[in-house]
């Protein structure tokens, strides 16, 4: 067994330059922006627009400025690992394609689902390559194209989701102590039934049938999931706290998955951190899936300080939840 230690030496994100605010979605279907400031805390979010765009352009761009960061070289990344649910196709991986837009090729590659966990369990993924010894610098993406299957007539989903990408470069830590510290990761597949896209897979495919019963949009049931969104960030959060030795005054910063600013609200009140820690841009891009976790990195980029502890936490589809405790190091 070896001892290295991971850390994120870089982050970037993207975000597409089309705005959709709450009035123009007012015009599609019922509602209207007061309700969804006041049940989500999102005032607007980012759409993808364009002939032959698809979620790997996004993770591209936030990759191209991660590089030009870092004064990393394609040819000196060795492995690239993407959460997303919204694949350029359903084969093969967005990350290969990634890799193959930027030029990188000694790298393996492959995509993580775990929905809106999808950067949490590929972070962790990426985590234990470099703490073998096997791989030295790994690029970690979280990019989703929600608008590729938000159904734009249902709106109790489609005033949520927006489109972005964001991209860690994961190194093995140079200082001793800094980096990714532990990660709780948890599954509980009976979540299907409250949050999914039916058709498209082998167990729908893609027919007539299935487009007219508008299956290829994601479902949600979204008060169950509300509950199990904020029972299972909260319990990760605390335990992973406890069992590190640490207090909720020793955490600087908490990344929470932007899915409704009420959940993030709850969990900071169940977990007694003060809102003030918990980094929070919903308001702005809505539920970005995998790539709310590396947006709000990059947004606190430069509030960050060397040897802040910093808690990720994301629940998702699936269900999929879990929580990183790092220590931020540079
Ligand atoms: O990121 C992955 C994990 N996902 C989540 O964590 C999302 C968790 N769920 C949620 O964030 C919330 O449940 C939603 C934002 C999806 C919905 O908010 P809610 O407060 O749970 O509303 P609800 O579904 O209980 O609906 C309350 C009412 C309903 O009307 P009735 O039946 O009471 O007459 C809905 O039809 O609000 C209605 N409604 C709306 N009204 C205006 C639902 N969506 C809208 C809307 N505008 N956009």
């Amino acid at each position: 067994m070896t001892n290295i230690r991971a850390a994120i030496t870089g982050v970037h994100g993207y975000v597409p330059d089309y705005v959709l605010t709450n009035h123009e979605l007012a015009k599609y279907v019922d509602t209207n922006d007061e309700w969804i400031v006041s049940r989500t805390g999102i005032s607007e979010r980012r759409i993808l627009k364009g002939e032959g765009k698809a979620t790997s352009d996004m993770a591209v761009e936030a990759i191209k400025g991660l590089f030009e960061k870092t004064g990393t070289r394609p040819e000196e990344v060795d492995f690239v690992v993407c959460g997303t649910v919204t694949p350029d196709m359903m084969f093969p991986d967005t990350a290969n394609i990634i890799a193959d837009k930027l030029g990188i090729r000694n790298a393996f590659t492959f995509d993580v689902g775990a929905a809106c966990s999808g950067f949490l369990f590929s972070l962790a993924t990426g985590e234990k390559f470099i703490a073998s010894g096997s791989h030295k610098k790994v690029l970690v993406v979280g990019a989703d194209m929600m608008s590729a299957i938000v159904d734009y007539q249902d709106r109790s989903t489609c005033i949520i989701f927006g489109d972005g990408a964001g991209a860690v470069l994961l190194e093995p830590a140079r200082d001793e102590g800094y980096g990714i510290i532990d990660s709780i990761l948890k599954s509980d597949g009976s979540g299907v039934v409250n949050l999914h896209q039916k058709a498209g897979g082998s167990l729908r495919p893609a027919s007539h049938a299935t487009v007219d019963a508008r299956e290829h949009f994601v479902y949600q049931n979204g008060r169950p999931v509300f509950k199990a969104a904020v029972s299972g960030m909260a319990s990760v959060v605390k335990e992973i706290i406890r069992r590190n030795g640490l207090t909720a005054d020793d955490i600087a910063w908490i990344a929470p998955h932007q899915a409704n600013l009420r959940i993030i609200e709850s969990v900071a009140s169940m977990t007694d951190f003060p809102m003030e820690k918990m980094m929070v841009n919903i308001q702005k891009y809505g539920n970005t899936t995998a790539a709310t976790l590396p947006l709000c990195l990059w947004e606190w980029e430069n509030r960050l300080k060397k040897g802040d502890y910093i808690i990720l936490t994301a629940f998702g589809g699936g269900y999929t939840w879990g929580a990183t405790l790092m220590r931020w190091a540079y």
